[in-house]
């Protein structure tokens, strides 16, 4: 049976992390859903449609690689999806606890269902979607960080809030 992978998120916006995790997941796994969290807590810099548009950009040579949203608890998702696993990165230590704390939860509502987690390359261990709108939003450089595309759509983000501000 093929094995379908579910590596879901809220990507605002893909980091060079995130893609890293997504391409070495691309070769472990038969199929793997990039599942963008529809509904965030806190209000997202990209929309649900922009962060579609812009992972199926990056991954378009990909053919393995499918990009979706989610919406409500993960593993009905996953159930639904018919898929047998949840990926989820994990850089450094201070990932864990929350890590370990989903994992366990979500093998509780769903025994079935497995998260297994991967390392990003080294150089991608300290990048995180928040911290680069944070450099982003007061001048700094994230070239080489995050794909071309959200730099550019960065670019015109921070441009259109300043517009209207
Ligand atoms: O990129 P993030 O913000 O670290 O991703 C967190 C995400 C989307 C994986 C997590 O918040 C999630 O699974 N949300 C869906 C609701 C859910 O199932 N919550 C219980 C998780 S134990």
């Amino acid at each position: 049976m093929p094995t379908l992978a579910v590596y879901p998120g809220s990507f605002d916006p893909l980091t060079n992390g995130h893609v890293d995790i997504i391409t070495r997941g691309a070769r472990l796994f038969d199929r793997i859903i990039v599942a963008i969290l529809v509904n965030l807590e806190k209000s997202p810099l990209f929309t649900a449609a922009e962060r579609v548009e812009i992972a199926r950009a990056v991954f378009k040579k990909l053919p393995n690689v499918e990009v979706d949203t989610f919406d409500g608890l993960l593993v009905d998702y996953v159930q639904r999806r018919q898929a047998q696993v949840i990926v989820r990165g994990l850089r450094a230590l201070s990932d864990f606890e929350y890590e370990f704390q989903m994992a366990l939860m979500n093998q509780r509502l769903n025994g079935r269902i497995e998260t297994v987690f991967m390392m990003p390359a080294e150089q991608y261990t300290y990048i995180s979607s928040r911290l680069i709108k944070e450099v982003f939003s007061l001048g700094g450089r994230v070239h080489g960080l995050v794909p071309d595309m959200v730099e550019e759509r960065l670019r015109e983000k921070v441009a259109g809030l300043r517009a209207t501000s």
